[in-house]
């Protein structure tokens, strides 16, 4: 009896409701093929790949469309050294036609056969699962419990795939971000990425990092500092426009999953690689500072936030991505060895690389003393902005001012909404027709109304302290929970404990 026929009969005598899917518009049997036709999801379908090993014993494995199989897990827990798949001879012994594979018949073929069958914890996740039913043209949906109906008893359910890069169609792409806590975010930080992080949480799967442990690198003596500006930079970034809805929000030092990650990466660069990092030697020679270990492994640490939920996206100042370049590099040298398992990130530098400060001459910076902070109030701004660097060559209203560089028309670029009232005074300007003061007090205006709504959403989880606790502790929670599952993925490949498990 042909196969088909056998699995549809095997159907209906178990009970099963099943679906006959017609995919006959497709031009080939290629999964790819498949889904462009039918407009099923990667992550709907699953296939049944079957494999030879040196003992000539089958290896059949299931796995969703979305993922590809880590061979070294396979072999691992098949026992094999090597393993091919299958060749047409060998499917038409087990009643298969060339591409017309199906599970549905499984645990007959193992009464018959050696036949060892691994199903992928992912396929676990599925509801209802499309795969084969050995008929050209067509597939067979039926829910996931009636699937391991069919496939029998004898199978081992384990983590045997990674992400495959090209098919994640309707799964959502990754963004970690976040900030060494330094204290209140600026202007510049909202510019520079928290535009960004509020704009792409809706497309993306966005997690935003508190990064506390960071922040010891750098004084680990004064706990108490730290944890006031985590709190500073958690309430700005709500403030900003961060939904927890959307976002994961969360502490560094609650997912001490990242730690064991660190400590497997910092074997693997050089203590020369690390002290060539232009971010950390920009940095040191910018703060004068004498780093410690932790500051200079910084960047290891970073990409241990990064890697550990398979971040895609990272939206950074223009600053870090030698930090990014790192990530990626460790990210690579993981995947040459053992297998892939990292995606490899992407810094992403917002609309303004680099805002100039108050003063005109270094980029806005809490330390610099040039920085107009998110949460500053109205006469708090209006002081700010009417004492800022201007054109220094100007010294009367009626002389002609330079508008290229100068930090107020910068500003008026960057958060004036008005364009017209800045072209005009940008025209007046450069003409020896306006003030200074006309000037400032038109861009106070402008970076007023720009933060006010910040201003009210601060003010509202300030006097919500428990409200806000909450969203950081069920972010933590979220995030310790997905790094988890990718830290245990990571040790097995590297079989750290495989004398112990
Ligand atoms: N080092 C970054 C900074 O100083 C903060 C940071 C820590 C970070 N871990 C990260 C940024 C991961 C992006 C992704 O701003």
């Amino acid at each position: 009896m042909i196969t088909y026929q056998k699995i549809v009969e095997k159907l209906k005598k178990l009970g099963i409701s099943y679906q006959e899917i017609d995919q006959t518009a497709a031009k080939s049997r290629s999964i790819d093929d498949l889904v462009s036709v039918t407009g099923m999801k990667y992550s709907e379908g699953m296939s049944t790949l079957i494999f030879r090993n040196e003992y000539n014993q089958y290896v059949v494995v299931l796995r969703r469309d979305d993922r590809n199989v880590i061979n070294k897990e396979i072999k691992r827990l098949s026992n094999s050294k090597s393993l091919n798949f299958v060749e047409d001879k060998d499917l038409e012994r087990l009643g298969f036609e060339q591409g017309l594979v199906s599970p549905a018949i499984l645990d007959e073929l193992q009464e018959r056969f050696s036949l060892t069958i691994l199903v992928d914890r992912k396929v676990e996740e599925m509801q209802s699962v499309i795969c084969g039913i050995a008929k050209d043209g067509y597939a067979l949906k039926v829910s996931k419990m009636d699937l391991f109906k069919l496939i029998g008893d004898n199978y081992v359910i384990a983590d045997i795939t990674v992400a495959n890069e090209k098919r994640q169609t309707g799964v959502k792409k990754i963004i970690l971000t976040g900030d060494t806590p330094s204290g209140k975010l600026h202007i510049g930080h909202f510019v520079g990425t928290l535009e960004n992080r509020v704009k792409m949480q809706d497309e993306y799967e966005t997690y935003i990092l508190l990064a506390n442990v960071h922040a010891y690198a750098n004084y680990y003596e004064k706990s108490e500092v730290i944890n006031q500006n985590v709190y500073d930079v958690f309430l700005d970034n709500l403030a900003a426009g961060i939904d927890p809805e959307k976002s994961t929000i969360y502490l560094e030092s609650g997912v001490p999953e990242t730690l064991e990650f660190y400590s497997y990466f910092l074997t693997m660069v050089t203590h020369a690689r690390a002290m060539r990092n232009p971010s950390v030697k920009d940095e040191i020679r910018y703060k004068g500072i004498d780093p410690t270990l932790g500051f200079v492994c910084y960047p290891i640490l970073q990409a241990a936030d990064i890697l550990q939920f398979n971040a895609s996206v990272v939206p950074v100042g223009e600053d870090q991505l030698p930090v990014i370049e790192q990530a990626r590099e460790i990210a690579r040298d993981f995947n040459n060895a053992y297998g892939n398992l990292f995606t490899l990130p992407e810094g992403l530098v917002g609309r303004v690389a680099r805002l100039v400060g108050t003063d005109g001459k270094e980029k806005m910076s809490k330390s610099g003393h040039n920085a107009i902070l998110l949460s500053d109030d109205s006469e708090t701004l209006k002081k700010k902005v009417m004492s800022m660097y201007t054109d220094p060559n100007r010294l009367k209203s009626t002389d002609k001012g330079s508008v290229k560089g100068n930090p107020v028309f910068i500003y008026h670029d960057n958060f004036n909404r008005d364009v017209e009232e800045v072209k005009d005074l940008k025209e007046r300007y450069k003409n020896g027709a306006v003030g200074d003061v006309e000037v400032k007090e038109k861009l106070f205006k402008a970076l007023d109304s720009f933060l006010e709504p910040i201003r009210e959403k601060r003010k509202y989880y300030e006097s919500r302290p428990d409200e806000a606790k909450e969203i950081l502790v069920a972010g933590t929670d979220r995030a310790r929970k997905a790094v988890q599952t990718n830290l245990v993925r990571f040790k097995q490949l590297m079989g750290v404990n495989k004398l112990i498990d």
